[in-house]
């Protein structure tokens, strides 16, 4: 299959809990794929070669997962899985550009090939079909949950660039990976549940379904650009401290030697020097942190699962269950 194919031996036709919904996948990707009619040939080209890189559509798969397992329409949960993950494709073009990363999915990103107003321009046009596939749930709140996400996102990723750079902060670490990411899987499952005839009780559980996973899912990603394996996760590794961004690995490691001369030069912009982070990450490597980092995230992966307790047993919990737990056993 060509997901996951490409990002070396991880074949995601074997993980249990896309199956009850790999068909219905199928759907949002032509969804997706439809959006980039009667447009420009370059940005029709653009727009084929992101969706031909696959991913993992994690995210449409939580929005599946729970809507059909409280009863909402499929053609709405399409839509919003379509929407979903074009926002998510969208903050990844410009999250690259500004990062300045070639490789994505184990394919050359729009800003190796393309200049950067293209690459800006490019994010745009998918932010905007996203928020008209968002529209066509013709669920008001649902849109303007949506538009409240993007706009943590945005904030997030700014919050990011102009004052998180070389901070050791824990608070700031867990705002900056919300806004960047848990957000979005929170509004997935909660949209999700939204459009399903579901009481506010569910809702609830199921936005902090969303949350739980979605934090798990970023601090999995600060892990891996540790500890993972650059053609298994098809993107460039160790970049994290490079770019200044002083993730939980790092924290731990941190408040574990406070007299490291690296750490203590990281507030005063010492992650520009390539040799000295290069040896920090090494030290990062060799110690207990991305261990100590993951028991955090399994942490938030038994509220996730505690949050299924009181729905009804069916494939689509057991998939869910499946999913939260592939969160923190995943290689990419
Ligand atoms: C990457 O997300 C960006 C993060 C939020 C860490 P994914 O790991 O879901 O990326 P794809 O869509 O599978 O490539
Ligand atoms: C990106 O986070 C998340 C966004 C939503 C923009 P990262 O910068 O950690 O994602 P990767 O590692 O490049 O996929
Ligand atoms: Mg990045
Ligand atoms: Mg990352």
């Amino acid at each position: 299959m060509r997901r996951g194919s490409l990002h070396g031996e991880t074949d995601l036709s074997t993980v249990t809990f896309l199956s009850p919904v790999q068909e219905e996948i199928k759907l949002v990707e032509e969804r997706m794929r439809i959006q980039a009619d009667d447009t420009h040939s370059d940005l029709r080209a653009a727009l084929e070669h992101l969706l031909a890189a696959g991913g993992k559509r994690i995210r449409p798969t939580l929005g599946l997962l729970v809507g059909n397992m409280l009863g909402a329409p499929l053609e709405k949960l399409v839509t919003l899985g379509a929407a979903v993950e074009l926002l998510h494709t969208a903050t990844l073009v410009h999250d690259d550009l500004i990062d300045g990363s070639l490789l994505r999915r184990g394919m050359a990103t729009l800003n190796a090939r393309w200049s950067p107003p293209a690459t800006v321009l490019t994010g745009d046009f998918l932010f905007a079909r996203a928020a008209k596939l968002a529209a066509e749930t013709d669920n008001l709140a649902l849109m303007k949950l949506f538009s409240e996400t993007l706009a943590t996102i945005v904030n997030g990723e700014l919050t990011q660039m102009f004052t998180s750079r070389g901070l050791i902060n824990r608070d700031n670490y867990y705002k900056r990976i919300y806004a960047k990411t848990a957000s979005l899987f929170e509004m997935t499952s909660r949209a999700a549940s939204m459009v399903s005839p579901a009481n506010e009780a569910t809702i609830e559980a199921m936005r902090d379904f969303g949350y739980q996973i979605g934090m798990a899912f970023q601090i999995v990603d600060d892990i891996l650009d540790f500890t993972g394996d650059q053609a298994t996760v098809g993107k460039p590794l160790g970049s994290d401290l490079l770019n200044g961004l002083v993730t939980l690995p790092a924290i731990y490691y941190a408040e574990g030697n406070p007299e490291d001369e690296d750490v203590l030069s990281l507030p005063n912009g010492g992650w520009t020097n390539n040799e000295n982070m290069t040896r920090l990450v090494d030290n990062i490597r060799a110690s207990n942190a991305t261990q100590k980092a993951m028991l955090e995230a399994e942490q938030h992966v038994d509220r996730a699962l505690a949050r299924l307790d009181s729905m009804e047993s069916c494939a689509e919990r057991e998939a869910l269950e499946n999913l939260a737990k592939y969160i923190v056993d995943r290689k990419v």
